[in-house]
């Protein structure tokens, strides 16, 4: 069984779909905690499933590391085999990333490497793409940079508001998160290797 921590900035829909795939008992992960760096509104879904939650705001500390630090300590009490950051909006510090990646990952509303960053949505609508989507992937100490798992793509249509593009991402998002959670659990997606031959393909 993979235990997860789920980390999050904001209303939790992705969370939501984890811990809704989860207590099913044939599904082979739990959540075991869920963190957040904000007082975010998805937090609620935790305790709605009984999950423990924790938050660490970065005001409490006097620079970006000692958060770091202490979210990791958090993390580390649960043990987890996967960390998925599901729509939190904060970088993780080099410390974080060493400790917890390959099994760290992170889910992001575009095809990568199209569109990183905070504003992805707004993004592809400012640039005319007709096409954008989901991305997948391994955190890595960049934004937004680590290796893919998978994605999925997502049209953009005439008329789209960044409000309504976003929800037709998030759907398809919610779905490929879950998806991706199962197949790590089960195997099928390797974190350990694709690092290793992501580092071997570009490490001189
Ligand atoms: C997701 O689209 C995620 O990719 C992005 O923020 C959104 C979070 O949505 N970084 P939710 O909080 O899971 O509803």
């Amino acid at each position: 069984m993979l235990s997860i921590v789920v980390l999050i900035s904001g209303g939790g829909s992705n969370l939501r779909a984890l811990l809704e795939a989860t207590s099913d008992a044939d599904f082979p992960a739990r959540i075991v905690a869920v963190g957040s760096d904000t007082e975010a509104p998805g937090l609620e879904h935790a305790e709605h499933f009984g999950v423990p939650r924790f938050t660490v705001l970065p005001s409490a500390f006097t620079n970006r590391a000692e958060w770091g630090d202490e979210l990791l300590a958090e993390i580390r009490q649960w043990s987890p085999d996967l960390v998925v950051c599901a729509g939190f909006m904060r970088i993780l510090p080099p410390r974080v990333v060493a400790a917890l990646s390959p099994n760290l990952i992170n889910t992001h509303p575009a095809l990568l490497p199209l569109f990183p960053g905070a504003h992805a949505i707004r993004d592809a609508l400012a640039a005319g793409a007709r096409e954008t989507g989901v991305t997948v992937h391994i955190v890595d100490e960049g934004v937004d940079t680590g290796p893919t798992l998978v994605q999925r793509a997502v049209p953009v249509l005439a008329g789209d508001t960044e409000h309504v593009l976003q929800e037709r991402i998030k759907t398809i998002e919610r779905d490929l998160l879950v998806q991706t959670v199962l197949d790590i659990a089960t195997d099928r997606i390797r974190l350990a290797a694709i690092h290793h031959t992501n580092r071997s393909a570009t490490t001189p």
